[in-house]
């Protein structure tokens, strides 16, 4: 009965313990420089053994008048060295006042071997003053994942005003840019076959919703998003379809709605494929608007299955990428 109140106490104190690799929800997240992961409403593109994460590079002490985009390197999901600036833009394109750029993803092109990345463009339109009425994707390429992206174009995906962008690809290797589209709703495109333009509309879904996020789990397509509330957060939500051009379900909420998806944005639904099961990775912004350098995140394994999608209380949590396990620390 001692050696197994022992054993207990050991595995109780080895969960309750701090984890050294554990993922931190709403922490500083630092880097192998010690620096502030910046990355934010970003995703994650996964080549051989190696996760890139590309997001919007915020830091203090980027050049004004700069947008930058970050990628960083990583096996474990935990540890991440920062490659590259891989973007820094200066408004390309004479675009209006206050011109942003937002939610970087990129896709690799098999056909070209091309890296293309997608961003929300943004800003004032011609003559205005006011912020957000572009409404534009814009378009960048490179030959290796973490090199210089060179800044091809922006446009309205067939013809349609768009604004937070998310990226999913298939199961079939198929991609697709999600798009926010007011007043219409949400948008799930195919990719042309270079990816360097929107070839398809496969799905409306007449929703409000910002920062799109998709996973294919179990036979089903999940879909969630955010209300349109600014930097604020709101509660989440998630709906589901057995294919992409749906029907889809009615939306519900990922969490309790009063916690406000514990004060995150979605950005991506990463699905980790190991050797003894399959685990989701909710991937969210905790947004500091007047102090945007320090923007944390929030990454949790969902509960996912038969249709239903929750998001666990925010918690330290391992994840081992070669089972694809998730444990969250109680
Ligand atoms: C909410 C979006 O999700 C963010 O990416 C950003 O565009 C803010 N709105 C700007 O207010």
């Amino acid at each position: 009965m001692k050696i197994f109140l022992a054993a207990l106490t050991a595995t109780w104190l080895c969960l309750a313990v701090p984890a050294a690799d554990a993922i931190k929800p709403g922490a500083l997240w630092p880097d192998n420089l010690g620096e502030h992961i910046q990355a934010h409403g970003g995703g994650i593109l996964k080549v051989g053994d190696t996760y890139y994460w590309f997001g919007e590079d915020r830091a203090k002490n980027n050049p004004r008048g700069l947008r930058c985009v970050s990628c960083y390197a990583s096996t474990n999901l935990v540890n991440w060295t920062h490659r590259h600036q891989v973007l820094k833009l200066r408004n390309p394109e004479n675009f209006g006042r206050g011109w942003v750029l937002e939610r970087p993803k990129v896709f690799y092109n098999a056909q070209t071997k091309k890296f293309v990345m997608y961003m929300h463009i943004d800003g004032a339109l011609a003559g205005e003053g006011h912020g957000y009425k572009l409404a534009r994707v814009g378009v960048a390429t490179c030959d290796t994942v973490d090199g210089d992206y060179q800044y091809l174009k922006s446009f309205r995906p067939l013809g349609h005003e768009s604004r937070d962008i998310g990226q999913f690809i298939d199961d079939d290797g198929a991609a697709y840019l999600i798009s926010e589209d007011r007043p219409a709703g949400f948008h799930i495109y195919q990719l042309s076959d270079d990816y360097l333009t929107v070839a398809k509309d496969v799905c409306l879904i007449p929703e409000h919703l910002e920062g799109g996020a998709l996973v294919h789990y179990d036979g089903l397509y999940y879909a969630v998003g955010s209300e349109l509330t600014g930097w604020n957060a709101n509660p989440n939500r998630y709906a589901t379809a057995k294919t992409l051009a749906g029907p889809w379900s009615e939306f519900k909420d990922l969490a309790p709605p009063e916690k406000n998806t514990y004060g995150s944005q979605s950005t991506m639904l990463l699905k980790i494929i190991g050797t003894k099961t399959t685990s989701v990775i909710f991937m969210g912004d905790i947004w500091r608007p007047d102090t945007q350098w320090d923007s944390r995140y929030l990454w949790m394994p969902l509960e996912i299955g038969n249709g239903k999608l929750s998001l666990p209380a925010p918690r330290e949590w391992t994840l081992d990428v070669k089972t694809g396990e998730a444990i969250i620390n109680r």
